[in-house]
Formats: C-alpha cells, structure tokens, sequence
C-alpha cells in the first residue's frame, strides 16, 4: 500500500508530495511541528498535541493556520488512508512561502502538511535493558519551549549520540544542569525517591509524555520535584529515564559510560512505565 500525504488541502501519494521550494520552513526553520502516538488505532494525548501546536503557532506569530475541528479531521483521515494502527502522526505548519527576505511577508498563508506511518512501540528488550546516554553541552537558543522545526542542534546532538553508541544526547547548560534529550525528556529519581526532572520553562520543551507522567505520579503519590539536576546528580541517582512520545518512558542505566546504580532498570521506572501504558490503553 503506498503512503499518502496531506498538503495543504490535497491528499498526495507520499513520493509525490511537496512544498514550494521558496516555503519558510525550507528556508529559514519558520514553522512548528507535532509528533502524536497512535496506539490500536487511537490517537494518544490528542488535544494536549494540539494545544501545544496552537502555544508555538501563537509565540512564532503564526497566523491563519488551519483551526483545531479540520485538522483532526485531516489528521484522522491520513491515519485512515495510511491503515496506521500503531505509529505516528506528523503535523507541520509553517509561515507559508514567499520570496525570500527574513521578516514576516505581507501576503503568505500558513503551510500545513500532515504524514502518517506505522512504527511500533518501542523494542521491549531495549525497554527491559534499558538505554545509555551521554551529556553534551545545550548550544541551542533560548525558547526551547516552542516545538519549532529548528532542530540543528538537536540533530547534531543525536548524532553524537549514535556515534558514540547511545540512544540519546542529555544537553547541558551553563551551570552544569541537565535540561533535556534531543528529542525526550531527561528525569531521575534520587536517593531518598523523589522523581524529579526539569521545569517547563523556556530551557525545554514541556513534553506531553512528560505532562501525563506528572499527572500519573502525583495521582500515586509519588514524591515528584520540578527543577534542573545536574549531571553529577545524575551519575549518583538511584534510578534515570526519559520520555517521548516515540520512547514512552525508557530506563536509562548508563551516563557517559558510567552506570547509574547497578546499571539496570529501576523499579520505580518500570512501574511507572507500566502505569502510563495503562493510562493510554484505558484512555483508547
Ligand atoms: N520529540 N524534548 C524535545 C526536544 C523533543 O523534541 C521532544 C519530542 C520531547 C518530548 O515531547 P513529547 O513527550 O511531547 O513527545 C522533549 C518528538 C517525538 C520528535 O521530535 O520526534
């Protein structure tokens, strides 16, 4: 079956379509995207997608973009065309296209492309081994908040990652605090079982995963801080994991090589995994 995308307004054998080659996401990363989960056939976390999409349309000054009641009727409908019961769905809304100059043009309307594909959850055997991650210093701007397509640094810095055989890059900022992965938000829990992982402020992008893991661990009364920790804290913690929409909550059992704890996932991760896959089947 061949794939079939969405672009603006016309539904295109994937292979052939495409944006104009003067269009600002093409030429100067001016636009915002969104990754949702599909599981069984449901789209997960739907409406915190969206309104995340609306917050970064908003602080880029985006305007005329597709309003919320169409889009999830194209986004159902490129699922539906694609036969994806389990993978993801791709939204990207940029400026639009116009000729090239930096500042906003006069006349543009905002380019909307919706992509579908099936993948599957991730590996269990590389849930239940857990992942390694190395620290790389944050080179990126200061509006980390914003899920815009402007994603050098982070491509750069999964890069490393995979070079030096890792699943993920944890980036670093000026005062040695980790603020999240390339793509994943970084958490740890500590000594005394306090999880804890960065605020939603402009230095990360606040992650639904991670937004509905929060509302899971103070649902089960679980200690929970919002604040940075710095990589030694990481190194020294009982346990360590992040989350994606893609990775969903994954153990991570090593940090620039050196294991955290015994080197094997923490039972705190794992129920806590097992409590969000629960919270997403029940939610279908
Ligand atoms: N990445 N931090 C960054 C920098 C991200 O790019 C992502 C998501 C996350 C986690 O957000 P969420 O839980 O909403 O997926 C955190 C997506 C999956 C991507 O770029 O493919």
């Amino acid at each position: 079956m061949s794939r079939i995308a969405y672009v603006d307004g016309v539904y295109r054998p994937h292979s052939e379509a495409a944006v104009h080659i003067e269009d600002r996401g093409y030429q100067f990363a001016d636009g915002v995207y969104e990754v949702i989960a599909v599981r069984s056939g449901e789209l997960v976390d739907e409406a915190p997608h969206l309104t995340r999409l609306r917050r970064s349309l908003a602080e880029l000054r985006i305007e005329g973009a597709l309003a919320d009641a169409p889009l999830k009727v194209v986004i159902r409908e490129v699922v539906r065309r694609n036969a994806v019961v389990n993978g993801i769905v791709y939204l990207q809304v940029t400026r639009g296209a116009a000729p090239r100059d930096h500042g906003f043009p006069k006349v543009a309307r905002p380019t909307l492309v919706v992509t579908a594909r099936r993948s599957r959850a991730p590996d269990p055997r590389i849930v239940e081994e857990g992942v390694s991650v190395i620290t790389i210093p944050d080179i990126r701007w200061q509006r980390c908040d914003i899920k815009t397509v402007s994603l050098t640094a982070n491509v750069l810095g999964k890069q490393q990652a995979r070079e030096a055989g890792a699943y993920e890059a944890w980036m670093v900022d000026a005062e040695g605090r980790v603020t999240e992965g390339t793509s994943t938000n970084a958490w740890i829990v500590t000594a005394d079982n306090l999880v804890v992982t960065h605020a939603a402020d402009h230095a990360i992008l606040n992650g639904v995963t991670r937004q509905a893991l929060i509302a899971v661990i103070r649902r089960e009364g679980y200690g929970f801080a919002e604040r940075p920790f710095t990589v030694a804290e990481a190194k020294a913690a009982r346990e360590a994991f992040l989350t994606s929409t893609t990775a969903d909550l994954m153990p991570v059992v090593a940090i620039d090589g050196q294991p955290v704890a015994n080197g094997v996932p923490g039972l705190l991760s794992q129920k806590l995994r097992a409590d969000y896959l629960a919270r997403i089947a029940a939610s279908a």
